[in-house]
């Protein structure tokens, strides 16, 4: 199709975005999850050394460091300097020959390493003494180097599924767009082809015209009918074409309750001259005990008029067409329009519904039609969630059905 190009960039597009957004959203989170563990073990730590300084701080009160100071956690290193030379410090398994200098004046919180070991440390003053209690964090940041390999993985996994799900998701939300696109194009397409012919007639016996400039107006009487024919043919096309586009959308439906019968009625009487001139038969008749439904008044009846009107194009003289309602159970009502008129073959019953389709015979005789009719009527009968289908013998009749519902009944009436 002409437009596969807008909608191939347009699907790459919203893949883009879609995988964008998501993949956006999973690094904020992982950043969020890896921050927030990152912090809480800090926080968490720095208190638990905090703590074991007050626990030590007690017990060198009294001056004397010759007994062992005890810890709230065994495995915390500790370094009591004065000035820079070392008062104590805990046997351990990091530095025991390698002692730490208090070389720095650094005091609070940091991190260290000594010997290829990761510590957190706090430096405490305390009167002339700095206190120095170490913890070794290596499990700690080997836990969160794993997170960050985890999350990095989840990631570029998140990826992959995001692009995944993006290109479900664009295929399915492009897909109705694609296809009323190309409907548009085939229906320009048809029309501009279907409105050719009555112009290209027209044009050539404008043309005759021209190239006898001296007969008179009766003697080309008959050239003027046939462009005047195709002239009235354009205009009813354009004027269902409009129709056409119109009932695609608005698809506004106004429901009220319709009296069947009086509709019928109303038809018959619009028709009954037609068949009297034509040496038809025309009847109708409503075998209904309720004879009311509720749906839309004009589209019900535009639909049986597009059918009637195809009734008496596609019947000869002393043919008969009928109008009949009948119930079918509680909900639903069948409306039929039948003739005894030239019939539709089994193949071309699949494409009567279809856009500008005229059935062999059709083109063959003299009748004239754009094979807009029954699009509308199809397209009309799903606007008031009808359906319509049709049975017919080529040579015998045809017998089109519109199923409806027959509404929720407004109460109060007549
Ligand atoms: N009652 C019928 N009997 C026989 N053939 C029919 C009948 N109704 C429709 N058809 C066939 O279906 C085709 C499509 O009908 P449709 O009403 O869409 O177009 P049309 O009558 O040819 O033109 P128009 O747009 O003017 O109505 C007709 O050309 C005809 O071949
Ligand atoms: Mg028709």
């Amino acid at each position: 199709m002409i437009n596969n190009n807008v909608f191939i960039k347009t699907r790459k597009k919203l893949i883009f975005t879609i995988t964008l957004v998501v993949e956006l959203f999973m690094i904020l989170m992982s950043v969020f999850i890896y921050s927030y563990f990152k912090t809480s073990i800090v926080v968490n730590m720095d208190r638990a050394l905090y703590e074991e300084y007050h626990f030590i701080s007690n017990q060198f009160n009294k001056d004397s460091f010759l007994n062992p100071i005890i810890l709230q956690n065994p495995q915390d290193i500790v370094y009591i300097y004065e000035g820079d030379s070392i008062r104590y410090y805990t046997r351990n398994r990091y530095f025991d020959q390698n002692v730490p200098k208090n070389n720095s004046k650094r005091t609070g919180f940091y991190y260290e390493i000594y010997n290829g070991y990761n510590f957190r440390t706090a430096k405490i003053k305390k009167g002339n003494y700095t206190v120095s209690i170490m913890r070794n964090i290596d499990s700690e940041k080997e836990s969160l180097s794993h997170m960050l390999v985890l999350l990095i993985l989840t990631g570029f996994l998140s990826l992959l599924l995001a692009y995944i799900i993006a290109k479900y998701i664009s295929k399915k939300a492009l897909k109705p767009i694609e296809i009323s696109w190309n409907n548009q194009v085939n229906f320009v397409q048809d029309a501009s082809h279907e409105l050719r012919t009555p112009v290209s007639i027209i044009q050539s016996k404008l043309e005759s015209l021209l190239r006898n400039p001296n007969s008179t107006i009766e003697d080309e009487a008959e050239t003027v009918a046939v462009a005047m024919r195709e002239t009235r043919q354009i205009k009813k096309m354009i004027s269902e074409l409009l129709s056409l586009t119109k009932e695609e959308s608005i698809v506004k439906i106004n429901n009220e309750n319709v009296d069947i019968e009086a509709l019928f009625s109303d038809i018959f009487e619009s028709y009954i001259e037609i068949a009297e001139y034509q040496n038809k038969k025309f009847s109708y008749k409503t075998k209904m005990k309720n004879k009311f439904v509720n749906i839309d008044k004009s589209k019900l009846e535009h639909l049986i008029r597009i059918l009637v009107d195809n009734a008496f194009k596609y019947t000869k003289e002393n043919e008969s067409i009928d109008i009949e309602a009948v119930e079918k159970g509680r909900n639903r009502v069948q409306i039929s329009v039948s003739d005894t008129g030239i019939g539709i073959s089994q193949s071309d019953q699949k494409h009567i519904f279809e856009r500008f389709f005229r059935s062999d015979t059709a083109r063959a005789s003299s009748i004239e039609g754009s094979g807009i009719g029954l699009s509308i009527a199809k397209m009309i009968a799903g606007t008031i969630n009808g359906n319509i289908r049709v049975v017919s013998k080529l040579g015998k009749g045809t017998k089109f059905i519109i199923d409806i519902p027959r509404g929720k009944i407004v109460k109060n009436i007549r």
